[in-house]
C-alpha cells in the first residue's frame, strides 16, 4: 500500500489522493504529514502558498530520493510479481499436465475395472451354471439313493421272511430230532433190557449145564469105579 502526494498550485491548499482502502480522510489536519514508502515520513507545511513552500525548501533533497526509492520498490515488486506470475503459469501448465496424466490413469483404471467387472460377471455366470449342474446331480443322486434304499428295504423284508421260515423249519427239525432221539433211547433201553434178560438166561443155562456136567462126571466116575471094582475087586480086597 502507498500514498500518492499531489500538490495543487492555488494558495495554501494541499490535496491528498489516498488509495481508497486506507479509509483515511485526506483533509484531516491531525494527520500532519504523509507516509512515503514503508518507513519515511514527510511533514507538510499547510500555510505555504507555493509547492516549494508546502513541501518545504529541501523537498528535492529529501522527497526526491524517497520517491526514487518508492519507484524502485514498485519496479522491484512488479518484477517479483511478474516472476511470481511466470512461476504460477508454469505451475499451472505442470498442474494441467498432471491432471491430464491423472485423467488418463483414471481412464485406464476405469477400463481395468470394467474388464474386472466383465470377468466377474463371467465367473458369476459360470458359478451359477456349475451350481445348477450340481443341484441336478445332487437331485439325481438323491433319487438313486432313495431307489437303493427302497431295494434294500425289499431285500431286508425278504431276508426277515426267510429268517422267520428258517427258524420255523429249524424248530420243526429240532422237534423231529428230539422225537427220534427219544425213540432211539427207548429202543436202546429195550435192547439193554433184552440183553440183560438174555444174559440172565444164559447164566442160568450155563450153571445148569455145569451142574449137569458135574452130575454126569460124578456118575461117569462112579460107574467107572464100579466097573473097576468088578474087574479088579480081588486085587484090592
Ligand atoms: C498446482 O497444484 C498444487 C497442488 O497439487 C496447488 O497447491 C497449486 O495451487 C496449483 N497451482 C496452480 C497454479 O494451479
Amino acid at each position: 500500500m502507498f500514498w500518492l502526494v499531489m500538490p495543487i498550485g492555488s494558495v495554501g491548499k494541499v490535496s491528498l489522493v489516498v488509495v481508497e482502502t486506507l479509509g483515511i480522510n485526506p483533509t484531516d489536519t491531525r494527520v500532519g504529514g504523509i507516509k512515503l514508502g514503508v518507513n519515511y515520513q514527510y511533514v507538510l507545511n499547510t500555510k505555504g502558498s507555493t509547492p516549494a513552500e508546502v513541501l518545504g525548501i529541501d523537498y528535492k533533497a529529501t522527497l526526491k530520493p524517497a520517491l526514487d526509492e518508492f519507484m524502485d520498490n514498485i519496479k522491484k515488486s512488479s518484477k517479483a510479481k511478474l516472476e511470481e506470475l511466470i512461476s504460477l503459469q508454469q505451475q499451472s501448465v505442470e498442474n494441467a499436465s498432471k491432471i491430464e496424466s491423472k485423467r488418463n490413469r483414471l481412464a485406464a483404471l476405469q477400463s481395468r475395472i470394467d474388464e474386472g467387472e466383465a470377468q466377474l460377471n463371467l465367473l458369476k455366470k459360470e458359478i451359477e451354471d456349475y451350481t445348477s449342474r450340481c443341484a441336478v446331480e445332487a437331485k439325481r443322486m438323491l433319487e438313486d439313493v432313495q431307489r437303493e434304499e427302497h431295494n434294500l428295504d425289499l431285500v431286508e423284508k425278504e431276508s426277515e421272511e426267510f429268517l422267520k421260515t428258517s427258524k420255523l423249519k429249524l424248530h420243526d427239525v429240532i422237534k423231529q430230532c428230539d422225537e427220534e432221539t427219544q425213540m432211539c433211547a427207548r429202543e436202546l433201553l429195550m435192547l439193554i433190557d433184552t440183553v440183560s434178560k438174555h444174559k440172565e438166561y444164559m447164566e442160568s443155562t450155563i450153571s445148569q449145564m455145569k451142574n449137569e456136567l458135574l452130575e454126569t462126571t460124578g456118575a461117569v466116575a462112579d460107574a467107572h469105579k464100579a466097573s473097576l471094582k468088578l474087574q479088579f475087586g480081588s486085587i484090592f480086597n
